[in-house]
């Protein structure tokens, strides 16, 4: 049974009140934030490894210098969402810790590989435009300060999905290969999008009690559905075909029916078994040690600067 705090929270967040970092939470709420928003911190900084794969041979200087500030925009949701988390009481060191010993999930989509710059224009097209369809709802999240990082953040993307869907743009009205780049691009990228809003209903496993608490706005399906709806016909008015012979619009239920993602190939990449698995991870190990050097000279100086405030 529900202890009186716990009614008392419930009843706070069924009010729609916004719960602040010093205010009563149950440990389950304080966890699944932790989880949620660190896996969401996790994703925005390995996100930028494929398109930082791509900011030196970039086909025009105005594309490398939008890349550019759409990677470095990214690096920022990171950091904005490592503070959110960190009002729960996690260290940012722990939470790289975390990410470094594959503890810690990141999103699946960033383990595919960036072949063409096509590929750039799907990723800003199709999974910025995933993103923001997970993110916006999120805007209204119980937690205060995650709820706050997401109205900022959510701005930008707008921005980051915008420029991918021009880059497929002009492609698809390019040559015959430029086309063929962006048509593989769709091919490649589609079903590893969908997998970006989770499981399926009947399968995951945090939906229920993340909807109960308003950690999770909609559920994964929701979203997914909602995602593909207002996708294809971006990709009809591109000229391109969104790969599943299954699709087709249903008049009843107001939207497109679609095949399952392959949930195989989801949990595989899950269990760091997909395309690019390592090599990520081990991008940013590399960093994290590189790094260290320069945190020890940081910490030094601080505590230099203490002792000297000391005295
Ligand atoms: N990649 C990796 N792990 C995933 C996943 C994915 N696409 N989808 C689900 N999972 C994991 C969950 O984390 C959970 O594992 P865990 O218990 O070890 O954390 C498990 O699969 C079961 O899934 P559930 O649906 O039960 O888990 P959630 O309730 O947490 O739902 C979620 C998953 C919808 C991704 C939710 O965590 C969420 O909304 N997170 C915040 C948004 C986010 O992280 N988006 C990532 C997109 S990348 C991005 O935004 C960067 C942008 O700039 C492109």
């Amino acid at each position: 049974d529900p202890t009186p705090e716990e009614q008392a929270f419930q009843a706070r967040i069924d009010a729609g009140e916004k719960i602040e970092p010093k205010e009563w939470m149950p440990e389950g709420y304080r966890k699944t934030l932790v989880r949620q928003i660190g896996q969401h911190a996790h994703s925005e900084i390995v996100g930028q490894l494929p398109e930082g794969n791509w900011i030196t041979r970039a086909p025009t200087l105005e594309r490398k210098a939008i890349l550019l500030a759409k990677v470095q925009d990214e690096a920022g949701h990171g950091l904005y969402l490592y503070s959110a988390a960190e009002t729960l009481g996690i260290s940012r060191d722990e939470m790289f810790e975390q990410l470094h010993s594959g503890k810690a999930k990141y999103s699946s989509i960033f383990n595919y590989p960036t072949l063409t710059w096509a590929d750039i224009g799907a990723i800003g097209w199709l999974v910025d435009g995933a993103a923001i369809m997970n993110q916006v709802p999120l805007q209204r999240t119980s937690y205060g300060p995650y709820a706050r990082a997401m109205v900022r953040i959510c701005k930008e993307e707008s921005f980051h999905q915008r420029q991918g869907y021009h880059i497929m743009m002009k492609m698809a009205r390019g040559t015959d290969a430029q086309r063929e780049m962006a048509q593989d691009a769709l091919n490649r990228f589609w079903f590893p999008s969908l997998m970006m809003f989770g499981p399926s209903d009947k399968d995951s496993v945090h939906s229920k009690q993340s909807m109960a608490w308003k950690i999770k706005i909609n559920t994964n399906d929701e979203l997914r559905q909602r995602f593909v709806n207002e996708t294809v016909p971006q990709a009809e008015f591109l000229g391109l075909t969104v790969p599943d012979p299954d699709l087709a619009w249903n008049e009843e239920k107001g939207g497109y029916d679609f095949s399952e993602p392959d949930w195989d190939e989801f949990y595989e990449v899950l269990k760091g078994n997909g395309p690019c698995n390592r090599e990520r991870l081990g991008a940013r190990v590399t960093a994290w040690e590189d790094g260290a050097w320069f945190r020890e000279g940081l910490t030094a100086y601080a505590e230099k600067a203490a002792t000297r405030r000391a005295a």
